[in-house]
């Protein structure tokens, strides 16, 4: 994927940031950050990929791409700039370096985890794989390079039921998330062995919750992201990846919708569907909203923080995740 920046034009940043309103937050007050990232951009031959929980000030100005975990690996292992800044969690931005180690890539903030890629180690694979052997190992990108290094394919939330069907196996380990491991077993015929993994956003919600928002709210859509307990799945009219949600918006168009899923989500997709009524639980992820407009210009300037991969493990780790992009690659990611 080429990347080439237009030349560096702060008038037209200025102009664009005055013109299209962000919620809650004032232009003036961003623009020169927004700015000094553009410039650095250019200088470093860097690129943003932006989750889509990143908070509008980010996803909405300096992010080159944004996406959910799928998309964002894909663009990662196809571009050719030269640095790769994630403006999302760590994992995410070690997986970009599995998946192109030629380029340099910083986190911005080295304390952005994730309580999934948190319960898991790549000893306790190796346990896994040793109690069930010849079981093929599908495990969530929302692990460390250790995990994945163990297993046999990565899969994301977009496409987890692909990969599992695409594997035909009649048994399948499911790592680290309970929940989007039942979800799986729900929609395939193998059997899942689950790990007790869990997103500390998602798993709070309730079914409870949801019924009230359907009495408060006639006619009200949920969609739902599957790391969400299988009570909150059974209320929802629509599953899927934070893309997938997103997809769903634009297609569907409903007049109210509730996202069960990130705050920023709706703050981000609310900005382009001013005629959606968006009702926002909000449950915020503390380890993406880490990263800042602040710390991004501080990564360009600094080129910090580097993620670094033990090579022999990233190699292993490598298999498993061009494996799942291989599975992936009739996936539409723009
Ligand atoms: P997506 O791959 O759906 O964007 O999910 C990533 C994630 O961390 C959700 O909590
Ligand atoms: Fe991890 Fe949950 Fe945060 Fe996603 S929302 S990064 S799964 S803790």
């Amino acid at each position: 994927m080429p990347t080439t920046h237009a030349p560096l034009d702060p008038h037209a940043i200025r102009a664009r940031l005055a013109t299209r309103p962000l919620p809650g937050i004032e232009a003036a007050a961003i623009a020169d950050s927004v700015i000094a990232i553009e410039r650095l951009k250019r200088e470093r031959d860097a690129i943003v990929l932006a989750h889509n929980y990143m908070t509008p000030d980010i996803y909405h100005t300096v992010a080159d791409f944004t996406g959910d975990s799928l998309a964002l690996a894909q663009l990662a292992a196809t571009t050719d700039a030269r640095v790769i800044v994630m403006a999302g969690v760590h994992f995410m931005a070690e997986t970009a370096k599995i998946a192109n180690p030629a380029r340099t890539v910083l986190i911005p903030d080295l304390e952005a985890g994730c309580s999934l890629a948190a319960s898991i180690t790549g000893a306790d694979v190796r346990r896994l794989k040793a109690q069930y052997p010849g079981v093929p190992v599908v495990t969530y990108v929302n692990t460390s390079a250790d995990v994945k290094a163990e297993s046999d394919v990565c899969c994301t939330s977009g496409n987890a039921v692909e990969i599992v069907n695409a594997l035909g196996s009649d048994r399948v380990i499911f790592l680290p998330d309970q929940y989007l491991g039942r979800w799986v077993a729900s929609q395939v015929r193998a059997q899942i062995i689950l790990w007790h993994g869990a997103c500390e956003v998602h798993e709070r919600f309730t079914g409870a919750e949801l019924r009230a928002y359907r009495q408060q709210h006639a006619g009200i859509r949920i969609i739902a992201h599957p790391e969400c307990p299988p009570d909150v799945l059974a209320e929802a009219d629509y599953v899927g990846s934070t893309k997938g949600m997103i997809d769903w918006v634009g297609q569907h168009r409903p007049r109210s919708v509730v996202m069960v899923t990130e705050c920023s989500m709706s703050d981000n997709v609310a900005v382009e569907h001013p005629g959606t009524e968006f009702v926002r639980p909000c449950n915020l992820c503390p380890h993406m909203k880490r990263i800042t407009l602040d710390n991004i210009r501080l990564a360009l300037e600094h080129m910090q923080h580097e993620v670094t991969i033990d090579p022999a493990v990233a190699a292993r780790a490598r298999r498993a995740v061009d494996r799942m992009l291989e599975i992936s690659a009739s996936r539409k990611v723009a």
